[in-house]
């Protein structure tokens, strides 16, 4: 999969993607992931990426030419199934939202600052609009590392355990159950009998039932197709 990602803050984008699963991940290169600088695609000498709200009020507005011309430049040498614009008020993402978009091969994400884009931006060259949560961050950049890391740990060879990411928590609408390590006894506190069991069968039940009780207790809108 490759992700090309459009920024005015690219140092913030980094951190999150150079250690463990997500930096194996571009070392074994099951994903491309390329980080745009949209200044480096203003034409004007002052590198402006953005510019007053016609009509006035408080804050700027990204501008239309320089996402333009990222985009377009990046187009020339490939197809994209989409391009995501990062924003509150776009469609809220979870798991089956990772599991879909995990399963193209070209996007581009769009981070987003200030008062936002261009609305022209968002009607005529963006295809999808995606929020992690209703509440503003400072930028979209923090979405768009969010959003990389959720579908990046989906795709194939990326978990060395190949079935752990269809035990996470959402994978099918129902919370992970509690997990225990050694030792099986701390001050008192036990891990439960039938984990030391080695019975399979038992324990698989028993992490069924106990993701049930978690989902009717944490999040029983979960539940509705159960
Ligand atoms: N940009 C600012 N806030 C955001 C959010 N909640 N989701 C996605 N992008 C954003």
């Amino acid at each position: 999969m490759k992700i090309h990602i459009i920024s005015v803050l690219p140092e913030l984008l980094s951190s999150p993607f150079s250690h463990s699963i997500l930096k194996r991940a571009q070392q074994k290169e099951l994903v491309n992931l390329q980080i745009h600088n949209l200044r480096d695609y203003s034409t004007d000498k002052h590198k402006s990426v953005d510019d007053y709200a016609f009509g006035g009020g408080a804050g700027m507005v990204m501008m239309m030419e320089p996402i333009v011309n990222c985009i377009e430049h990046l187009q020339k040498s490939t197809v994209f199934e989409e391009v995501i614009y990062m924003s509150p008020d776009g469609e809220l993402l979870n798991q089956s939202l990772s599991n879909k978009i995990s399963t193209l091969k070209n996007i581009i994400i769009l981070c987003g600052h200030y008062k936002g884009i261009d609305e022209r931006l968002r009607t005529h060259f963006v295809t999808k609009e995606i929020s992690i949560g209703d509440y503003v961050l400072s930028g979209g950049e923090l979405a768009a590392a969010v959003l990389c890391d959720s579908v990046i740990r989906l795709l194939p060879g990326v978990l060395s355990d190949e079935t752990s990411a269809l035990t996470d928590s959402f994978q099918d609408d129902l919370l992970a159950p509690p997990v225990y390590t050694r030792p099986a006894e701390f001050r008192g506190l036990k891990v439960p009998d039938v984990l030391l069991s080695g019975h399979a069968g038992e324990i698989e039940k028993w992490r069924f039932d106990q993701s049930l009780q978690r989902t009717q207790l944490r999040r029983p809108d979960l539940l509705k197709d159960y």
